[in-house]
């Protein structure tokens, strides 16, 4: 069918909304016509060039909408069914996701390839012209067919608007305090960076019920958000926050730092260790320029 998409065609150019062809699903495929899509920080390194795709690009990995047709052998969705794009596909059966690793599926190998995992080709076209679908989803668009894998099923009174951000800001930024950062009753939670994902990271530190939620962040508005959404202490900066984190835990600093800053950089990590208490963890959410190697730390 023809649609729309906003495709990205090389590094600094803007994303243009273009006619596409979107096939229909192969086998293990499903299309979706989606009601609402997020824009990432992650979109946004494809046309920094710091993370590389083949381009052309259709950006976007957070969607929801609602299933129009099913490939042959599809037997997780039906016609009609309420779906959230993950941005990473769990297929269920390879070493990790028997683990219960879905987060690191091998099919995750794919997300930035341009072929879908079906079959290996592409299915966002423009002539001869194959494109990458971000993430093998390219949610900018009002219609996505991609593999069964890429999808979770969600009731069908839940706003699709709302659901859309849990495909990538809302399971990031929460995951990353409570699973990865283990967090717990009465503890001491730093969220550096307070996004779209890091201010899903504050709500799940207040969630899992920790005693002090301090958001870092130089925008004025993004501290006021999170004071709003359960942030106890904001400061501007790490360097502002590490002596005030100090005093706040009789100086054991934070169980958990969450770096969810939009370009990470190397240089992010002597003060977010210094800011990690004996025992604690730091979990690097944000992704930064991908060829870069270096980390600053004592
Ligand atoms: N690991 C994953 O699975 C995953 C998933 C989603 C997003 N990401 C990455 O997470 C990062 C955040 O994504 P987002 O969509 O929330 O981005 P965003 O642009 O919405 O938010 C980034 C925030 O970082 C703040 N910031 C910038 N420099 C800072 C600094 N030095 N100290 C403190 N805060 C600073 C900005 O003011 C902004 O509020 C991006 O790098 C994105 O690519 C990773
Ligand atoms: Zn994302
Ligand atoms: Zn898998």
């Amino acid at each position: 069918m023809k649609t729309k998409a906003a495709v990205l065609h090389g590094v600094n150019e803007e994303w243009q909304i273009e006619e596409v062809e979107l096939g229909d699903p192969v086998a293990g495929e499903v299309q979706v016509r989606l009601a609402s899509t997020g824009l990432c920080h992650s979109d946004h390194h494809l046309r920094t060039g710091q993370s590389p795709a083949p381009f052309p690009v259709v950006g976007g990995h957070e969607g929801a909408g609602v299933v129009v047709k099913v490939g042959e052998g599809v037997t997780r969705f039906a016609e009609g069914d309420h779906v959230v794009t993950a941005f990473i596909p769990a297929c269920g059966v390879c070493g990790p996701c028997s683990r219960g690793a879905q987060n690191i599926c091998d099919e995750g190998a794919g997300l930035l390839t341009g072929l879908s995992i079906s079959d290996k080709t592409h299915r966002v076209t423009q002539g001869d012209v194959g494109l990458t679908q971000m993430c093998l989803l390219g949610t900018f668009s009002p219609y996505i067919t991609v593999n069964q894998a890429s999808l979770v099923k969600i009731e069908d009174d839940i706003p699709l608007q709302q659901a859309a951000l849990l495909g990538c800001g809302i399971a990031t930024g929460w995951g990353s305090v409570t699973e990865i950062g283990g967090t717990r009753v009465g503890d001491t939670v730093v969220v550096v960076g307070i996004g779209g994902v890091g201010i899903n990271a504050i709500q799940g530190a207040k969630a899992a019920g920790a005693r002090h939620v301090v958001a870092v962040d130089p925008v004025k508005f993004k501290r006021d958000m999170a004071e709003k959404l359960g942030a106890t202490h904001t400061f501007e900066s790490m360097e502002a926050a590490i002596p005030a984190v100090g005093e706040m835990t009789w100086g054991t600093m934070a169980n958990t730092v969450v770096l969810t800053i939009g370009e990470m950089k190397g240089e992010y990590i002597a003060p977010a260790m210094a800011l990690t208490g004996k025992g604690g963890q730091a979990v690097v959410v944000g992704m930064g320029d991908y060829a870069a190697m270096d980390v600053s730390l004592n």
